[in-house]
């Protein structure tokens, strides 16, 4: 029961900034760096445009919000183990974790120009992880509560193998050419 706590915990607490990740592909238009370059390499690059960012942080925000009331009452007006504080206390915790995803987002696409790869090259891992260290470096030091070193680990796994197993769906379904 404890292994279970640790994975709806956790997936709970960062639901914002995944739902924050869904949401930036909503994005277009102007981009952030404005087109312009650093050291002759694109500083984002044309993915990262202000709609997608505003997106995201208003999508993760309400999500958060939702949460902070739902969490008022039943199940999740609770803390379970004496570990796992279901409790949303500040109504802007849906905001520092999508704003911390939007900035791992960032930084990842800044270190993949910095590589040299093109606008939606893949780089694996990264991809997949930024939004989990960054939402949760801001979440650290903004929101009230946190999670356990355990909860840490199950979302880095949970993160990738979700990633896997979409990307085996997109093979079978024919809309990817390579498995992962
Ligand atoms: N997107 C956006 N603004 C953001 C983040 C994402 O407009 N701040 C949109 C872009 O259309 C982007 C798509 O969502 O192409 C997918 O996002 P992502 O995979 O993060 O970007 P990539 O296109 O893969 O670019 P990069 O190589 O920089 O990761
Ligand atoms: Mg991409």
């Amino acid at each position: 029961m404890w292994i279970l706590g640790v994975i709806l915990h956790s997936l709970y607490y960062i639901s914002p900034a995944y739902c924050a990740n869904a949401f930036a592909v909503f994005g277009g238009g102007k981009p952030i760096d404005s087109g312009r370059s650093w050291r002759g390499k694109r500083i984002f690059g044309d993915g990262k445009t202000w709609r997608g960012l505003m997106m995201g942080i208003i999508a993760g925000s309400l999500f958060g919000l939702i949460w902070f009331y739902l969490s008022k009452s039943g199940p999740l007006d609770a803390i379970y183990f004496n570990v796992f504080d279901f409790r949303i206390t500040d109504p802007l915790f849906g905001l520092y974790l999508s704003v911390g995803a939007m900035i791992g987002d960032l930084a990842n696409s800044f270190a993949k120009r910095r590589l040299g790869l093109k606008r939606g090259a893949p780089l694996w891992g990264f991809d997949q992880l930024n939004l989990v260290f960054g939402s949760l470096l801001v979440a650290y030091f903004l929101a009230p509560t946190f999670i356990i070193f355990e909860e840490f680990i199950a979302l880095i796994l949970i993160t990738l193998a979700m990633h896997l197993f979409g990307n085996q769906i997109a093979y079978y379904t024919k809309r990817k050419h390579v498995r992962w």
